[in-house]
């Protein structure tokens, strides 16, 4: 068994061509900033890394759809990203940028080394070239007819009619969007990454990870077991958009997106870290965790590994936790019909209440299978669980100790209900903490909400607002018992709310906890005051759901 010193998190670097939607936050960088939130509590050390990927055709086609230049595109999403994903509690340590010339240093020494070695091989094929606009054609800028399905509409990589992968080649009557003129055949030369000769490393570096998630392994299996098995694949394009090769013979070229994106975490690392970057990615006690949606499987359980391999420095990928997609009331996000729920606007619509949309995106997780987000189980979630459960168990422990206290602490009581209360937090805290070591988010989030269901209980069976006319004295020390447990419940929750339990600690006038200190112990001291109780949770109501309804049939 293995044994770590630190984690260095990644999330992937999200194409700087739009907005963020609560797809991607589901996605990867909701359950990687639980994860990290958890790991900080652990007071475990972590680098927490993101940015902006700023290559790319993802982004010259956007570029190019308005007719300005891709640097435009991606300053202003950088931007707009950023602050939304750190308005949503997102911690990174670093949010960094792939269009930066530090970037651009670390990926061209990267490629340099592996071309000094050896690793890659120069390539002379045969592509399509637009001879008015003067460019080779990258995949999406070719479309013809499909072979399979006929549509007219096919694009040189995949068909989206019928879902066949393609190859520029396949498609009958190509045409360039560039220019709409017929692309003829001419040789380029390219810098390929030999998968098929590395398939027996890349194999047994996966083999050796049977405790990653099936979702995951289901994927690699496939690519490695595929009629043909893992193909050549080049690392460099001919665009003018995207990190200079740099070799000789190769003016005109850029590293392919995916040789330079999985980097970007390196140089973010660099950034955050200066000299001391290195122990983050090339010691042995450091163990690489990435955060990724289902389509970036591939990239960082194969090609990513395959690179860090050949290069020989750096440590693998020690885990690959990647969630599956979420749909939004029962149909695909789409950017481009707008079928989504931008962060942006949610922050406009429910101002300071990012929490909900945590909690309920947690709770409909899509960790093993695609998942369905609909308004009406964000309305249920956030009143029946947020409301009724958590904010109610808050609210009645912050009301009644100031009405029948003005706010002093009482001490915690010791009688058999007292102590199953108190005791139920360490049990919960290790069912949390096992579920969030496996990445089962959803699960943990139902057990923190499950111990609050247990503070509900305790005041329901001992009903302090009665025994306060007949037993004070028991009264106080329910009172004092059911305070030192919203303060721990503060705790379980913080990974998955940080905003409420930061506002729950702070009635409380405590600050950030551990996850040690979630055992049952006394967190708060008795005689110390507390503030007035302030509203933890709002209702979400029916108009504001329909409205949501209706912002997105207009859309569409
Ligand atoms: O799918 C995407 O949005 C990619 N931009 C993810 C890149 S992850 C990493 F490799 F940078
Ligand atoms: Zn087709």
């Amino acid at each position: 068994m293995k044994s770590f010193n630190r984690t260095t998190v990644t999330a992937a670097l999200p194409y700087a061509n739009g907005p963020i939607h609560i797809g991607h936050l589901a996605g990867c960088y909701l359950p990687a900033d639980i994860y990290v939130r958890y790991l900080r509590m652990l007071g475990q050390d972590v680098a927490f890394v993101c940015g902006s990927d700023e290559h790319g055709m993802a982004i010259t086609m956007k570029a190019r759809s308005e007719n300005i230049s891709p640097s435009v595109i991606v300053n202003r999403y950088n931007d707009m990203m950023r602050n939304s994903l750190d308005a949503f509690g997102v911690s990174f340590d670093i949010y960094s940028r792939t269009s930066s010339p530090k970037h651009a240093e670390v990926a061209q020494s990267f490629f340099r080394k592996l071309n000094e070695k050896g690793t890659l091989q120069v390539r002379e094929t045969e592509q399509y070239y637009d001879p008015e606009a003067e460019q080779f054609l990258a995949d999406r800028y070719i479309t013809g007819t499909c072979p399979n399905c006929k549509s007219k509409n096919a694009y040189g990589d995949q068909c989206e009619k019928c879902g066949t992968t393609l190859s520029p080649l396949d498609l009958i009557d190509p045409k360039s969007t560039l220019s709409k003129a017929t692309p003829v055949m001419k040789k380029t030369k390219n810098w390929f990454l030999p998968l098929d000769k590395l398939s027996p490393q890349i194999r047994s570096y996966i083999e050796g990870h049977p405790e990653w998630k099936s979702n995951v392994l289901g994927q690699c299996k496939s690519w490695l077991d595929s009629g043909e098995g893992l193909q050549p694949r080049s690392m460099t394009r001919d665009l003018d958009w995207g990190v200079p090769v740099p070799v000789e013979g190769a003016e005109g070229k850029v590293l392919y997106v995916w040789f330079d994106a999985p980097l970007g975490y390196i140089t973010a690392t660099q950034e955050l870290h200066g000299d001391d970057w290195e122990k983050w990615w090339k010691s042995d006690d450091t163990r690489l965790v990435h955060f990724i949606g289902k389509d970036n499987i591939v990239f960082h359980a194969i090609i990513f590994p395959a690179l860090l391999m050949e290069h020989g420095d750096y440590i693998l990928p020690e885990d690959i936790p990647a969630n599956e997609f979420l749909n939004l009331e029962g149909d695909k996000l789409s950017t481009s019909k707008n079928w989504a729920v931008w962060l942006h606007e949610y922050l406009e619509d429910f101002p300071g209440n990012q929490d909900a949309l945590r909690y309920a995106l947690c709770a409909t997780m899509p960790e093993a299978k695609d998942n369905d987000f609909t308004w009406s189980d964000f309305q249920i979630r956030n009143n029946s669980e947020l409301v009724a459960i958590l904010g109610n168990l808050v609210n009645r422990v912050m009301v009644l100790n100031n009405k029948y206290y003005q706010g002093i602490v009482q001490e915690p009581g010791t009688s058999p209900s007292d102590a199953h209360l108190m005791a139920s937090i360490a049990v919960h805290s290790g069912k949390v903490s096992d579920s969030l070591k496996a990445y089962r988010f959803r699960e943990a989030l139902t057990e923190a909400m499950n111990l609050a269901r247990l503070g509900n209980k305790y005041l329901a069976d001992e009903e302090p607002w009665k025994k306060m006319k007949t037993d004070p004295k028991r009264t106080a020390e329910i009172m004092g018992t059911v305070t030192q447990f919203i303060a721990a419940i503060s705790g379980i929750f913080d990974p998955f709310i940080p905003f409420s339990a930061e506002k729950i600690r702070s009635m409380l006038g405590i600050g950030a906890l551990l996850w040690s200190d979630l055992d049952g112990r006394t967190l708060l001291s008795p005689g110390s005051k507390i503030s007035e109780p302030r509203l933890l949770f709002e209702k979400i109501e029916d108009h504001q759901v329909e409205t949501q309804k209706a912002k997105l049939k207009k859309t569409s």
